[in-house]
């Protein structure tokens, strides 16, 4: 089994180098803004409360978001591993996430891949986006400043524990969406390779 986080902040390309990733190895992906988002879109209850921190470009607390991982994670699942996508957002996140896949998974994290992209083009590519996702996040400038500082203030420390466990590995997220795909495929298939050396 491979447990992969993909890393960056919003906008970076996670989602779709994430499709990209699970069709080559077989993975599940996991992305904790579209549960989220079903939620919102189904006005459960947790649905109901993440909204009001979603629209707002601000992080739902902790709990709540590690409860639906948790369920998430229970769910049968046949594939070879999980995509972890925009999640750890904290570092709260990132030590229950290494908890909740030992317990659940019987497994561990084996890489954080994390794409890098430049503020300017992360503020770019979220209002191109908005003007078709129907993401009210994504649409609002002052929305968009407030993820990217939530992303700063918050979750840009959940790189720095991955790196102390040596874990980190860093991808230039601009260019060709193919190129970018194949750093990343690399970087899995090293993984692979050293796991298949070890069993
Ligand atoms: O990952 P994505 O960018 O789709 O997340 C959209 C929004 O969902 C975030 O801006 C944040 O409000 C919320 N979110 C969160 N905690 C996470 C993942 C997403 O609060 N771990
Ligand atoms: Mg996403």
């Amino acid at each position: 089994m491979i447990n992969i986080v993909l890393f960056g902040p919003p906008g970076s390309g996670k989602g779709t180098q994430a499709q990209n990733l699970i069709e080559k190895f077989n993975l599940k992906q996991i992305s904790t803004g579209d549960l989220f988002r079903y939620n919102m879109k189904n006005d459960t209850a947790l649905g109901i409360l993440a909204k009001s921190y979603i629209e707002k470009g601000e992080l739902v607390p902790d709990q709540v978001t590690i409860d639906m991982l948790i369920d998430e994670l229970k769910k049968p699942c046949d594939a070879e591993g999980y995509i972890f996508d925009g999640f750890p957002r904290t570092a709260y996140q990132t030590e229950a996430l290494e908890t909740i896949v030992r317990e659940v998974l019987n497994s561990s994290i084996d890489i954080c891949l994390s794409l890098v992209v430049d503020d300017e083009i992360l503020v770019e590519r979220l209002l191109k986006r908005g003007e078709t996702s129907g993401r009210k996040d994504d649409s609002n400038k002052e929305i968009i400043a407030n993820r990217i500082a939530e992303y700063y203030s918050k979750t840009a420390e959940v790189a720095e524990l991955y790196k102390q466990q040596g874990k980190y590995v860093e991808i230039n997220g601009v260019g060709d969406i193919a190129e970018i795909s194949e750093k990343l495929f690399a970087e899995v298939a090293k993984l692979k390779n050293k796991s298949s050396l070890q069993d």
